[in-house]
């Protein structure tokens, strides 16, 4: 079962949950919305003031549709190509909002799709978000939503190049960071997707997962700490083992044990490295 099978069934077991009685929904995080619900809010968003700008009224993407994540008191628009599926990162972002770790902290969230994780940083104060991606659409989307809710003033999107995708690739060699943060790509390819959507699935040779291990000390602030959340078996193996090879440890942050998941699973698993 691949990631998008993955998030299928587990759409359809939400959908399944949602028709349940209260009680009998122990999935609970996340909740779609109707399908006409996103016109409903559009409808809403177009009758912002004449003055305001289109950008802020609706987004410019072809294609979009509102989601609500229970955990997060805003609507978050995402756009046609860009990543949704919150049960990836449930754990980090309860740690975000229940813990001290983000709040006056600068942080770096590496493929932020439509900005959720860097959105909850900010809301939990975070001082500073830099949050980058390799598709174009999810930097205007992480920007709208970002302009939407008055807190764009902290957040820099950065578009990553596709010819130069590496981590750390349109951070400056000086920037440090407090946290470094990412929800990245799970599953193994031997060589780049064709489409922009797919990037978000696959890393093609693990090198985005290579790179995000080799600079971060370069990018950490002394004390700094790095979170990586991940959803797969195999992924993670091969986390532990290229942490390894670089002269890093890795903290599981999660009580489930590797042994007795599925290659794909979810909610996501949180992960800490360290020197
Ligand atoms: C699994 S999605 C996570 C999106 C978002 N952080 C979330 O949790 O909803 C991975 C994201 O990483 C982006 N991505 C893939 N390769 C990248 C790279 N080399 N540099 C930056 N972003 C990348 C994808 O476009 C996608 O938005």
């Amino acid at each position: 079962m691949n990631r998008m099978t993955c998030r299928i069934v587990t759409t359809w077991l939400l959908l399944f949950s949602v028709a349940m009685p209260s009680g009998c929904n122990d999935a609970g995080a996340v909740a779609q919305r109707a399908p006409d619900a996103p016109v409903a809010a559009a409808s809403h968003l177009a009758e912002a003031s004449p003055g305001q700008p289109r950008s802020l009224a609706e987004p410019t993407s072809a294609d979009w549709r509102w989601t609500f994540v229970e955990d997060f008191d805003r609507d978050i628009a995402v756009f046609e190509s860009v990543f949704w599926e919150p049960l990836d990162t449930t754990s980090l972002r309860a740690l975000i909002r229940d813990s001290p770790l983000v709040k006056g902290k600068t942080v770096l969230e590496i493929g932020t799709g439509s900005g959720l994780i860097s959105l909850c940083c900010l809301q939990a104060g975070a001082s500073r978000v830099v949050a980058t991606d390799i598709n174009p659409a999810a930097v205007d989307n992480a920007q709208f939503n970002a302009r939407r809710l008055g807190l764009s003033d902290r957040l820099d999107v950065r578009l990553v190049p596709i010819d130069n995708a590496g981590a750390y690739s349109v951070i400056e060699p000086s920037e440090r960071f407090d946290l470094i943060i990412s929800n990245p790509p799970w599953e193994l390819s031997e060589k780049p997707p064709d489409q922009i959507a797919d990037y978000a699935l696959y890393d093609p040779h693990f090198e985005l997962m290579r790179t995000m291990l080799r600079g971060h000390a370069t990018h950490l602030a002394p004390e700094g700490r790095f979170l990586l959340a991940y959803g797969c078996v195999t992924a993670i193996r091969k986390l532990q083992a290229t942490a390894a090879s670089e002269g890093l440890t890795w903290k599981i942050l999660d009580d489930r044990q590797l042994d007795d998941l599925p290659e794909l699973f979810l909610p996501g698993m949180l992960l800490e490295i360290a020197p």
